[in-house]
């Protein structure tokens, strides 16, 4: 037999309705530690400018030899090991990037698969941009309830200091790259003890018509780079900052007053909202529209800058190791992305 029994992921489907909960958390980021003042040597910004429009002082930087796989790899040991799981439980690996290590294909989960020695797991990537580890969650959740799959590995890892246009000071100083990882367990058969918390349907939200609002516009299959025609710069990030501004307020107000909605909830039953950490000016504002207490947002963007699909996982393995979480907790996550996508998470921690 080519394939053996044991490397195939077998769907557990059985039509059961599993809760689900996150068993472990992890998260890595790069050694390289960068100052808004290395910034303002290389371009035209300050430290004064982009702190004060954004709430950004650091950012951490891939080494060389780093690819997405590998900060995935290091977040998802973190995670693992908390969980206390053997990769071979795992079921499937999700992995959600917009920096992966190969353009389109192989998938990255694939390479992560690999290098963590899991058998028997199905592996893809998941592309919502920054809402991508929501959207990892929600499906990591419903393959649970389905009862196809007892441990899903959720990973958000982004490298953007390798698809930034360095030339851009409007766009390149916003990012920063790093991994966040979470193992997804079905209550019934978690192995951590005592099996505590529950996620909740998630809200997955979608705008296409503002594709190219953010998005690398050469280089696919709808605008081929072509050799010596395409600019390189063609082929990295841009970004309508205003118009993005926009929508990321909108969305993250109508998300949060809907999930509340949704489930009888009031502000007040959240302890923490964790949202995606794009800009410090973009969650006061929408805590200010919403008539939310801005200091239940937890915010660490100072640090790491905004790490696209890594930021929350990030910040929720922070929050872990800082104690703030307690048993019993209502948690809320939002975000807002390339796609547009937009979209948040609640869970019972
Ligand atoms: N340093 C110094 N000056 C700057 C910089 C910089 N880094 N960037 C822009 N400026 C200048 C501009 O050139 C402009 O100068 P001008 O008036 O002489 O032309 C001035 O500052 C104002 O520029 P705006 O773009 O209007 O600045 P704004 O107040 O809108 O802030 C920002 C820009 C921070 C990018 C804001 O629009 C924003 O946060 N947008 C959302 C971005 C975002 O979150 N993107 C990620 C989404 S998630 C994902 O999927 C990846």
């Amino acid at each position: 037999m080519v394939f053996p029994e044991e490397s195939w992921y077998l769907s557990r489907v059985e039509l059961k309705q599993h809760a689900a909960h996150i068993s472990g958390i992890g998260a890595y980021v790069p050694e390289r530690r960068l100052h808004n003042e290395e910034l303002a040597q290389i371009m035209d910004t300050s430290d004064d400018w982009i702190y004060s429009h954004t709430g950004i002082r650091y950012r951490h930087v891939a080494a060389e030899e780093e690819a997405a796989s590998d900060l995935a790899v290091k977040a998802a040991h973190g995670a693992l090991d908390a969980a206390h799981l053997a990769p071979d439980a795992v079921d499937l690996v999700l992995v959600a990037t917009s920096t992966p290590d190969y353009i389109g294909l192989p998938s990255t989960a694939c390479v992560v698969q690999d290098k963590l020695r899991i058998t028997g797991a199905g592996a893809m990537d998941l592309v919502a941009a920054c809402t991508g580890f929501i959207y990892g969650l929600e499906t990591a959740r419903t393959f649970i309830a389905a009862g196809a799959a007892r441990h899903v590995l959720v990973i958000g890892s982004e490298v953007y200091s390798r698809i930034v246009n360095w030339e851009d000071r409007k766009s390149s100083v916003l990012f920063g790259d790093g991994a966040g990882a979470v193992v997804v367990s079905a209550v019934d058969t978690a192995r951590s003890a005592p099996a505590a918390g529950h996620i909740f349907p998630a809200l997955l939200g979608s705008r296409g018509s503002g594709a190219e609002t953010l998005c690398r516009l050469h280089g696919g299959t709808r605008h081929p780079y072509v050799p010596g025609v395409t600019p390189e710069s063609a082929t990295l990030l841009q970004m309508d900052g205003r118009s993005v501004y926009t929508f990321a307020v909108a969305a993250l107000v109508e998300v949060i007053q809907t999930l509340l909605e949704r489930n009888r909830l009031s502000f007040q039953d959240i302890a923490w909202v964790v949202p995606h950490q794009a800009n410090t000016r973009i969650i006061t504002a929408a805590a200010r529209r919403g008539g939310w207490d801005a200091e239940r947002f937890y915010m660490n963007i100072e640090e790491y800058a905004n790490t696209s699909a890594a930021s929350i996982p990030i910040a929720l393995d922070e929050m872990n190791r800082k104690k703030l979480l307690s048993p019993g907790d209502l948690l809320l996550f939002v975000g807002f992305g390339s796609g547009l996508t937009y979209g948040g998470n609640l869970l019972r921690w």
